[in-house]
């Protein structure tokens, strides 16, 4: 079953079960179900034919040798092991399984490239853990920020603490160089309803959407429920629901924003207790910077004036912006004619969701391929591939590579 879409889905069952919580799949960064997951990965490149490496970010690493030796830099196939929490079973796996099934299609007829290629299962995509997204492909390509490690989760384990108490040594990510690399090919399901729409098994992708996230303190003055007039009250929680129903307002009036309240901690979070803190985060994105930008200071300025009005202070801290990123000209021209050598029509797509591939295309030439899934449900268990659909991507990478 090696090198079939039948196995990769085999092998996304088997990574479905790894998570960090009984009853449903959660894989966060530098957790242990996360290195249990990146295990069996590095064992399933080994059996293909890949030397395995881990680095200090968790990030797995298979390197197929080039025919000839292992000169010159590397094409890199990958995709992302971590997820959101209760996730579905392909947002990230689907990209590694194809690319190591397709590395062990070469390996079983013995066929070596002229280059070397490497599949990278990133650790981190999903900024789930710490609010900044893509902390393992970030890793991977050089380009790690210090201050990363200095986040704390929700039970205020820094980054730093977590990854040295897998064992790995942080420091190391702040030596990494920017590596040469040949390119980035990465395998996504779409997470949209669009390939299902047009009835098409995969599409390529022209540009990701850019995006930015903000973690958001309102500051009231805590009190009692029961003896405490309204008039006169700061409720941090009040001015939190005004703010994410002006979120809500200003991304439904602006063509193509969208603009997401994913989480809401209030304190002290008792019954009888007005809310004095509320902690919210912040993720929009839009296919266009400007009009993201633009629209990130409408919201801090709207949230700020209502809350204001509140008496509750509002503390804005920009965690991450990622601008839009074009994909390479050159590798969506053969991706495409590979998409069209197997009799299928090229769709091409602007991604909306995030992907590894946005850094990668920070230090190399990079491209993505859709792979249509049902209902176009992704973040959700329900996450689902057909086995034919997997079988056109794998077709797709292989005649990608062959034509590299
Ligand atoms: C990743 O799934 C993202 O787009 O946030
Ligand atoms: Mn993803
Ligand atoms: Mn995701």
């Amino acid at each position: 079953m090696t090198g079939t879409a039948a196995g990769v889905l085999a092998r996304a069952a088997a990574l479905g079960e790894v998570s960090e919580e009984p009853g449903r799949l959660t894989r966060r960064f530098a957790t242990a179900a996360l290195r249990r997951a990146g295990e069996l990965v590095a064992a399933w490149m080994e059996a293909a034919g890949m030397e395995a490496r881990r680095d200090a970010a968790g990030n797995v690493v298979g390197r197929y040798a080039a025919a000839g030796g292992d000169a010159g830099p590397p094409l890199v196939l990958g995709s992302h092991l971590d997820t959101v929490p209760d996730a579905g079973r392909f947002d990230g796996v689907l990209g590694v399984l194809v690319a190591v099934a397709a590395v062990e299609r070469l390996a079983e007829r013995g066929e070596r490239l002229p280059f070397p290629v490497e599949v990278a299962a990133f650790a981190d995509e999903e900024g789930v853990r710490y609010g900044v997204a893509y902390l393992g492909s970030a890793a991977y390509a050089g380009l790690f920020e210090p201050e990363w490690l200095d986040l704390v989760d929700q039970d205020g384990i820094s980054a730093a603490a977590a990854l040295r108490g897998l064992g790995d040594d942080p420091s190391a990510l702040l030596r990494a160089a920017v590596p040469r690399l040949a390119g980035y090919l990465e395998v996504h399901i779409e997470q949209g309803p669009v390939l299902e729409r047009a009835d098409l098994p995969v599409a390529v992708v022209t540009a990701i959407a850019g995006q930015s996230r903000v973690a958001v303190v309102l500051r009231g003055q805590a009190g009692h429920a029961g003896t405490l007039p309204m008039t006169g009250r700061r409720d941090a929680l009040a001015a939190a629901a005004a703010a994410v129903l002006t979120v809500e307002r200003v991304a439904g009036a602006t063509e193509g924003l969208v603009a997401t309240v994913g989480t809401l901690v209030v304190g002290p979070g008792a019954p009888n207790v007005v809310p004095g803190e509320a902690r919210l985060t912040l993720d929009v994105r839009h296919a266009d910077d400007g009009v993201r930008l633009d629209a990130l200071r409408a919201l801090r300025d709207e949230i700020g004036r209502d809350a204001a009005s509140r008496g509750v202070d509002l503390d804005w801290a920009v965690l991450q912006e990622t601008d839009a990123v074009a994909m390479s000209p050159e590798l969506r021209e053969r991706l495409g004619a590979a998409v069209e050598a197997g009799g299928h029509a090229v769709r091409r797509l602007v991604s909306g969701a995030g992907h590894d591939a946005a850094v990668l295309a920070r230090v190399c030439p990079a491209a993505m391929l859709f792979v249509r899934c049902a209902g176009g449900v992704s973040h959700d268990p329900r996450e689902s591939v057909a086995e034919e659909d997997v079988a056109v991507a794998l077709d797709v990478v292989e005649r990608f590579l062959r034509t590299s």
